[in-house]
């Protein structure tokens, strides 16, 4: 239960206090300053965001221990995920820290085309999921806790994502198979064989470097670079994976950045490993997220990197 006022000041009032943190947050170039100074404050009372907003109005709380040395570290632009430690997504509440890439809101679009494909025709009722670059772990968990009959396998090459992945995994008590390992040259077990393969791999391309701290700053570069002139370099080697991996029928989802749709379109629609490209949208209403089903005419495409 969180601690109600006890008289015992360890600072300003709350309010006063929270009010302070957004009007700094905002003033270091924080759109969601408001959001952010209460999601602080809810981590360093320990309770929920709904338990800080009501204490806020009762307005008998003092600012909890460590909160202004919070605030200031977002005010720097540490990502509230690393301070929080917590990141939302869909029904999960993830680990992240330094080494992980911060899942975000428009990878959840993936996870509702991921669950609508396994629930279409032809699906098995234990279906076999790949996801490749799984960073937390979070499309791949995602997806075993909302299909709790799926397979899940995911490969990340960088240790310290895959830590962060296996300890989420652990910790939610999801039963997904965590490799470690390159994603190019992932399963040669499972070719042919599965189901469904998602993919949120690195796409930006190098010279364009993020604007916002918070990216450039703290998401591993392993997480971001696509590689090539594009960004694609690494998604297309990825999607040569997945048509080696994926059965006749299997379908492959690959999100991407809003300018790469075209791109990725016209690669899918030139190999005859590939029929029904399209490209869906995020919530955002921009291009985010590639869907194509593998054909069962083509042979499997060549590997794209060396085992
Ligand atoms: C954009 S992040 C996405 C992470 C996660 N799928 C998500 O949506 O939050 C891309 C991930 O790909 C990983 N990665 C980069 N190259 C890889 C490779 N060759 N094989 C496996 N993982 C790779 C990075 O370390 C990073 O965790």
């Amino acid at each position: 239960m969180p601690t109600e006022p006890t008289g015992a000041s360890s600072g300003p009032p709350l309010a006063a206090a929270v009010r302070a943190a957004t009007h700094r947050l905002a003033e270091a170039g924080i759109a969601s300053a408001p959001v952010d100074a209460l999601l602080l404050a809810a981590h360093a009372l320990g309770v929920e965001p709904a338990e800080a907003r009501r204490l806020l109005f009762l307005g008998r709380t003092d600012a909890p221990p460590g909160y202004a040395d919070l605030v200031a570290e977002r005010a720097h632009r540490v990502p509230l995920q690393h301070l929080t430690g917590r990141a939302a997504f869909r029904r999960l509440d993830l680990a992240v820290g330094p080494g992980v890439f911060v899942p975000r809101p428009e990878t959840e679009t993936l996870v509702s085309l991921a669950l609508d494909a396994l629930a279409g025709e032809g699906m098995p009722s234990a279906p076999l999921v790949v996801d490749l670059a799984t960073g937390s772990g979070a499309i791949a968990l995602a997806v075993k806790d909302e299909h709790p009959a799926a397979q899940v396998h995911a490969v990340e090459l960088d240790p310290l994502a895959h830590g962060w992945a296996v300890a989420n995994r652990d910790r939610l008590g999801l039963a997904v198979e965590l490799a470690l390992g390159d994603a190019r040259t992932a399963y040669p077990p499972f070719a042919g064989l599965v189901d469904l393969v998602t993919c949120n791999p690195p796409y930006i391309p190098p010279g364009q470097v993020p604007v916002d701290p918070e990216v450039r700053d703290h998401d591993p570069a392993l997480a971001l670079y696509g590689g090539g002139t594009d960004g694609l370099e690494l998604p297309l080697a990825l999607v040569a994976r997945a048509a080696t991996l994926l059965r006749p029928g299997g379908v492959l989802l690959l999100e991407h950045a809003d300018v790469q749709g075209g791109a990725l379109l016209r690669a899918l629609a030139a190999d005859p490993a590939w029929e029904r490209a399209t490209d869906h949208a995020d919530l955002a209403g921009r291009p985010r997220v590639v869907q194509a089903v593998r054909s069962s005419s083509a042979a499997p495409a060549a590997p794209a990197a060396p085992a």
